[in-house]
């Protein structure tokens, strides 16, 4: 069980709902929060975990990420929409791999957002909405994940999936203007607390190591620790910058894993070449392809076990609480 504290616009009830939901955010844009959110997704799915994603951007990245852009069921962020705006239990697109279902994001999702946007400025009645409607769904999961658009086009967007969410996971860049920017991503959550009082960031993620470089991911380490000042920690696992296999995996619409998967079965080099101009052998995966599986599914550990360590502590100072 997790607490759940009166608040103003969330009912406890949609607090409880929401106490597996994670949002990937950070206000930054290029920071990895999309890459991170598909590839956590389809890896816990692939875990056998039932997952949804929910996309809050309406560039609707994870879409392309996950191949589903050009899926007939692809609706542009319209079942979010209409769930939010007609207080109706939301209709995601189902198992786009076994256990892994999505709220799309797309110009749909630009108009909900101007409609909250609309509507904070003048009764505020909306805010949280998103909230309320993915509590109708959310104890159908085992975890719910919120990608987040970055904040140059307001800060609505993300406020939205904080209200929605229990945990707060952010993608950084090994640079020193993308840890400050966790300053403003801080203040953010600090107000977003009075409404979702149990908000709050999970830990920080080294996004785009380049690669034989160990120093930059020592020292980011060391400048964010000193940031963060104890209150989350950063994962283990980064994700290293290489462009090629990312560049593959998007084009593909897969996750690193199962690009990696594909990359196995290719035919080897020699024999491409004595075929060549026979045959349709798709374009040679890149062979970074297995580090970046490597990377994720590191992480993916690393956070599945963060979560259930802090839902223990959790559990345990409720029984305390309650002797
Ligand atoms: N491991 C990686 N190495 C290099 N580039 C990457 C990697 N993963 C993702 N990218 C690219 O970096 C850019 C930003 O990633 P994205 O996940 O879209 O960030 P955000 O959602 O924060 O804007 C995208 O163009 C993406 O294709
Ligand atoms: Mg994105």
């Amino acid at each position: 069980m997790d607490t759940a504290t009166t608040s103003h616009i969330l009912s406890s009830a949609v607090q409880l709902a929401s106490r597996r939901t994670v949002c990937i955010s950070n206000g930054k844009g290029g920071v990895g929060k999309t890459t991170v959110t598909t590839n956590l997704a389809a890896l816990l799915a692939g875990a056998g975990y039932k997952v949804l994603v929910v996309d809050l951007d309406s560039q609707g990245d994870t879409s392309t990420n996950l191949g589903i852009i050009n899926d007939e069921r692809y609706d542009r962020g319209e079942a979010l929409d209409i769930a939010v705006r007609y207080n109706k239990v939301p209709l995601p697109i189902k198992d786009v791999r076994p256990g892994l279902d999505v709220l799309a994001g797309g110009n749909h999702t630009a108009q909900l957002m101007d409609t909250f946007q609309g509507d904070a400025s003048r009764q505020g009645k909306m805010r949280g909405g998103v909230a309320r409607t993915l509590a109708k769904i959310a104890p159908d999961y085992d975890i719910v994940l919120i990608d987040t658009p970055p904040s140059e086009a307001g800060w609505t967007a993300i406020e939205e999936a904080m209200l929605a969410s229990r945990w707060i996971l952010a993608p950084v860049k090994p640079e020193p203007k993308s840890i400050r920017g966790l300053e403003s991503l801080a203040r953010r959550i600090v107000s977003v607390q009075n409404d979702n009082p149990a908000v709050a960031l999970l830990g920080v993620i080294l996004f785009g190591i380049p690669t034989n470089a160990r120093n930059v991911d020592k020292q980011a380490r060391s400048l964010l620790k000193e940031s963060l000042d104890g209150i989350a920690p950063v994962f283990e696992g980064s994700i290293r910058d290489v462009v090629a296999a990312d560049a593959d995996a998007s084009f593909r619409g897969l996750a690193a894993h199962e690009l990696a998967a594909r990359a196995a079965t290719q035919s080897p080099f020699w024999e491409r070449l004595r075929n060549k101009g026979k045959g349709s052998d798709e374009p040679r995966i890149a062979q970074s392809a297995g580090n970046l599986a490597e990377d994720y599914m590191r992480l993916t550990e690393q956070i599945v076990h963060e979560l259930q360590a802090q839902e223990e502590a959790l559990d345990q100072s409720l029984e305390v609480a309650v002797k």
